[in-house]
């Protein structure tokens, strides 16, 4: 990679914090675009404390002209990215009959908007040194519709597909850009706290409280039990980034579901899943306990 420059959304925090070091320690240098200042302040100071070259934007990812001037920024005090990671989102749910079009709004502004902005403002620039790598952060939840998760299940469904579309047109162009489309399953990040970066327009009123703090802390760690740390998906990103390897899966905890969708759809049989997972996965907390 000739631009050791790593551009990394969302990476104050949880994949994107691990991403940052992963490319750090790789020599590059990290340009960091988060919302969430305090966070990115801190990240950026361990970075630099490491010895790492960091640099931290606030950025809003679902706002066009935040991401534009995220770019500029990113290209004048450093250059053109090799590695461009569109990993910011935020997760919320609630059942389709109940779910809040405030909460639709904020997940598909961030989660699918901030992509979209994303690769409008870089693609271009990489195409244009025909070189680099552009990292979408998907997820198991882009290849599956686990009940209860419809906005996060339909923001990363439209992110696999949009990384999908640009690997086959980069091919078409013989391009030198490469494209990976992360899924990851469960990964112990800040995720079931998204609502601390709830933008003011997007917010509904708080439900009446039907958890303690302790017994959110609980359910947090019980949903966490099995999950993956951020550190591990990072060196698999960084591998298959180096690989040139598009779909970038972090474990097999899916896989059987992910089969039984395929074979369905080839058979055109109706959707099936077997029940005990999705009741693990359907467990969706954010801060206003729904
Ligand atoms: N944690 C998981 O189990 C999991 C699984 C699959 C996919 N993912 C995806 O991984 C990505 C990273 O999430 P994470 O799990 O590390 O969570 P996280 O909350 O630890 O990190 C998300 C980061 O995105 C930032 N962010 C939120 N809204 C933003 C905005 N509008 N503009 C800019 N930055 C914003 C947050 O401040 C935070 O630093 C997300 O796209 C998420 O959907 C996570």
């Amino acid at each position: 990679m000739k631009n050791k420059i790593a551009v990394i959304t969302g990476g104050a925090s949880g994949i994107g914090k691990s991403l940052s070091f992963r490319y750090g320690r790789a020599g590059y240098k990290v340009c960091i675009g988060d919302i969430e200042e305090p966070a990115l302040n801190k990240t950026v100071k361990e970075l630099q404390n490491e010895g790492i070259s960091a640099s931290g934007t606030v950025l809003d990812v679902s706002s066009s002209s935040s991401m534009k001037s995220f770019t500029d920024t990113v290209v004048s005090d450093f250059g053109v990215p090799g590695i461009v990671c569109l990993n910011a989102g935020v997760g919320a749910g609630g059942p389709m009959d109940t779910v809040l079009t405030e909460d639709w709004e904020w997940i598909l502004a961030v989660n699918l908007w901030g992509v979209i902005y994303g690769v409008q403002n870089f693609l271009p620039l990489l195409k244009e040194e025909d070189e680099g790598h552009i990292v979408f952060t998907s997820s198991i939840a882009g290849h599956l519709s686990y009940p209860g998760m419809g906005p996060y299940n339909a923001s990363k469904h439209a992110v696999l597909t949009i990384a999908e579309t640009l690997y086959f047109e980069l091919e078409q162009s013989d391009s030198n850009v490469g494209v990976s489309a992360l899924c990851p399953g469960l990964v112990r990040t800040g995720i079931l706290d998204s609502g601390r970066n709830r933008h003011e327009q997007y917010q509904v009123p708080a439900l009446a409280q039907e958890l303690t703090e302790d017994d959110r802390k609980e359910l947090i760690e019980e949903v966490y039990a099995n999950s993956l740390s951020p550190d591990i998906v990072a060196e698999l990103v960084f591998d298959a980034v180096k690989a040139n390897q598009f779909y970038i899966f972090t474990d097999t905890a899916h896989d059987q579901h992910m089969k039984i969708r395929h074979q369905r759809i080839e058979e055109g049989a109706n959707p099936s899943m077997d029940g005990s997972l999705i009741d693990h996965i359907t467990i969706g907390i954010d801060e206003q306990g729904k």
